[in-house]
């Protein structure tokens, strides 16, 4: 059986991408190519926070769209660039073995590189704490500044998986402020998980930095996924605080010119935003860009009354 084939099988069988399906069948043993598929992909890595914003329900209807990942895009020869990654849904789904990934808010990113260095340290800080609201608000109240990476990383998970809703909101002065969640028995310290993540993140690049500087890096043929804060799509929707910095009309247009900026060297771009008036009238007009409608559940609105089905875009250039 030609690669070709032994991927379009594979596909055929698992709701998987071509990028991460290729990379499965190099590793099967080719006799045995559905039972072996199925066990690698089973051991697959997740994303190791919950982030507002996340893509992860999000990918299969991006595929049956046909618009992800780029038809053209070659992994061997291009690299991969994500540079508001948060939970990194779109990373854990491509898996690719080299990828550059980025991301404004820094306690995430020293998370990312101390699962990808010291995860074993990581899991025995991680296995101290304690799932009480006291405890919760002692921790919560903790300036990251003066702990270790370690001690960073474990309080960064341990809040995420144990405040409200997997939240990640600061004020101002950029101090975590988000409620303790009562949450039934939470996985604080998913450790077999925290290991294949730290195994793939081997060869990946994971910086603390403004998006704009992946513009001296990225080159033709690279594939850049944007996922920024989106835009609100109304005065009462203003979910945008993963950093004390907002990103709203002016920073979107500065986006928009990076996006036009990429599309010039010729790399694939990819970028996910709200279903705003304003986002679609900024994208619009430009030759070879499409904004296509996906529907997201989302469950982030201050009134219960809110929730349910919304539309967003996903505006891409191939
Ligand atoms: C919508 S979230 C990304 C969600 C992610 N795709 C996921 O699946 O979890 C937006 C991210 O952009 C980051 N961010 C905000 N402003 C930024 C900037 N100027 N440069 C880079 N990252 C930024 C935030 O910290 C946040 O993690």
């Amino acid at each position: 059986m030609n690669a070709l084939e032994g991927v379009r099988k594979i596909q055929q069988n698992y709701d998987i991408n071509a990028i991460y399906a290729r990379r499965v069948f190099s590793l099967v043993d080719k006799n045995n190519l559905l039972l072996d598929a199925a066990k690698i992909i089973s051991e697959k890595p997740k994303p190791f926070i919950k982030w507002v914003g996340g893509k992860r329900q999000l990918l299969s209807q991006f595929r049956k769209l046909n618009l992800y990942p780029p038809e053209k895009f070659n992994i061997d020869t291009g690299n991969y660039f994500e540079p508001f990654v948060g939970g990194g849904a779109v990373f854990f789904d491509l898996l690719p073995e080299k990828a550059h990934l980025s991301d404004l808010n820094g306690e995430l990113v020293t998370t990312y590189n101390v699962i990808k260095n010291d995860v074993e340290n990581l899991i025995k800080s991680l296995k101290k704490h304690k799932v009480t609201k006291e405890y919760f608000l002692k921790i919560r109240e903790q300036n990251p500044e003066n702990l270790s990476d370690v001690s960073i990383a474990a309080r960064f998970i341990y809040l995420n998986r144990t405040c409200f809703n997997g939240m990640y909101r600061v004020n101002s002065k950029g101090k975590f402020n988000v409620p303790y969640g009562k949450h039934n028995n939470p996985l604080v310290c998913d450790e077999t998980n925290l290991r294949k993540v730290s195994k793939a993140l081997q060869k990946v690049q994971i910086k603390h930095q403004d998006y704009k500087a992946i513009l001296k890096h990225v080159k033709k043929g690279d594939f850049i996924y944007f996922d920024p804060p989106y835009y609100p799509v109304s005065k009462t929707s203003t979910f945008t605080a993963y950093t004390k910095e907002s990103f709203l009309d002016k920073e979107q247009l500065e986006l928009r010119d990076t996006f036009l900026e990429l599309q010039k060297r010729g790399c694939f771009v990819m970028l996910s935003n709200s279903d705003s008036g304003f986002i679609n009238k900024i994208y619009s007009g430009y030759k070879g860009i499409s904004i296509n409608k996906v529907e997201a559940g989302r469950a982030i609105n201050s009134k219960g009354s809110g929730r349910g089905k919304i539309t967003e875009v996903l505006i891409t250039n191939y």
